[in-house]
């Protein structure tokens, strides 16, 4: 096999973050050489207490974790969503305390040691809201120049969104810094609504994860149940739409996958449409507001079952 693709997780965590990082960390493809934390589906001290403690439970404490903003880089933080996660983002079901600490250097200062130490090789993986990879760009203007590529888990170019008809929760939680991060000279994938949404995963698909015998399986087990309702009752489903696990489906089998490409800004207004990732659709981008950047990789569409099975597989591992 080549060598594994490094990649920063940037994450918020969060039940589908647990996944996605338990699936990244089970994947030989990918070798995790960071995590940094954000506010979003809980505080940055509670996604911190998190992502430390997930990584001691799956024994890979030797990652380096960084400590991110506290609030986004304009707007007020609207607080954690307890009705998805649970008050302490992992269901409600608790987690024992790493004995590790986050690393001194803050979220944005990793990110930016990391990707300037080994140029052109870094994926950053932000699956939570992307105010640490803006505050990063913002630190490190050759950043993007040096980052391998960013495939991130947020908004909704074709599709309503899921805190109102306009925005997505991570883009949401900081439209600001998503607009920077968009206009990033870099590549960008982004699994958004658009195809999160149809990668879902049945209740007999997470009976098969309570059936695995590890521990990473077994606090999903214990934490699942709060997600599993929340979908029930918001969207009507028998299971899970697999949002931030996707990001990491696509790194392991972008074949899977269909896309358009488009330059994309996102709505900063404060009215109805905040948060709205626009895609450029004209030919030409021909529009001011787009033009000079990058098309972006939105990714539209997704053999659902192919990936469920490739998690599923991951996730059974030793
Ligand atoms: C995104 O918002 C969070 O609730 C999830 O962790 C995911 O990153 C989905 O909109
Ligand atoms: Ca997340």
């Amino acid at each position: 096999m080549t060598n594994p693709r490094k990649i920063l997780i940037d994450t918020d965590p969060g039940i589908d973050d647990a996944m996605a990082l338990f699936y990244a960390l089970s994947s030989p493809e990918l070798d995790v050489v960071a995590v940094t934390t954000i506010f979003g589906n809980a505080t940055t001290e509670t996604s911190t207490y998190n992502a430390l403690a997930l990584l001691s439970l799956a024994g890979r404490s030797d990652i380096p974790v960084a400590r991110g903003a506290e609030a986004p880089l304009v707007a007020t933080y609207g607080g954690p969503v307890d009705f998805v996660h649970g008050a302490d983002g992992q269901g409600n079901a608790g987690i024992p305390a790493s004995p590790t600490s986050a690393v001194s250097e803050s979220a944005a200062e990793l990110i930016v040691r990391t990707v300037m130490g080994a140029p052109g090789e870094i994926t950053l993986v932000p699956v939570g809201p992307l105010t640490n990879i803006a505050l990063a760009m913002r630190l490190e203007p050759k950043l993007a120049g040096n980052v391998r590529e960013i495939v991130l888990m947020g908004g909704n170019a074709f599709c309503p969104g899921n805190v109102n008809p306009s925005g997505e929760a991570n883009i949401h939680n900081d439209p600001e810094a998503a607009d920077i991060v968009f206009g990033a000279a870099c590549p960008i994938t982004m699994a958004g609504l658009d195809v999160t949404q149809k990668v879902q995963m049945t209740r007999a698909d997470l009976a098969r994860i309570a059936a695995m015998p590890n521990p990473r399986a077994a606090h999903l087990t214990r934490i699942l149940p709060c997600y599993v309702e929340f979908h029930t009752r918001y969207d009507g489903l028998d299971g899970i739409f697999v949002h931030d696990s996707t990001a990491i489906s696509y790194l392991l089998a972008p074949d899977a996958f269909t896309w358009a490409e488009h330059p994309v800004r996102v709505d900063c207004g404060h009215s109805f449409g905040r948060a709205k990732t626009i895609a450029d659709e004209t030919v030409g981008n021909d529009n001011e507001a787009w033009a000079g950047r990058t098309p972006v990789r939105i990714l539209t569409g997704a053999d659902s079952r192919r990936l469920v099975e490739l998690e599923l597989d991951r996730l059974a591992r030793e």
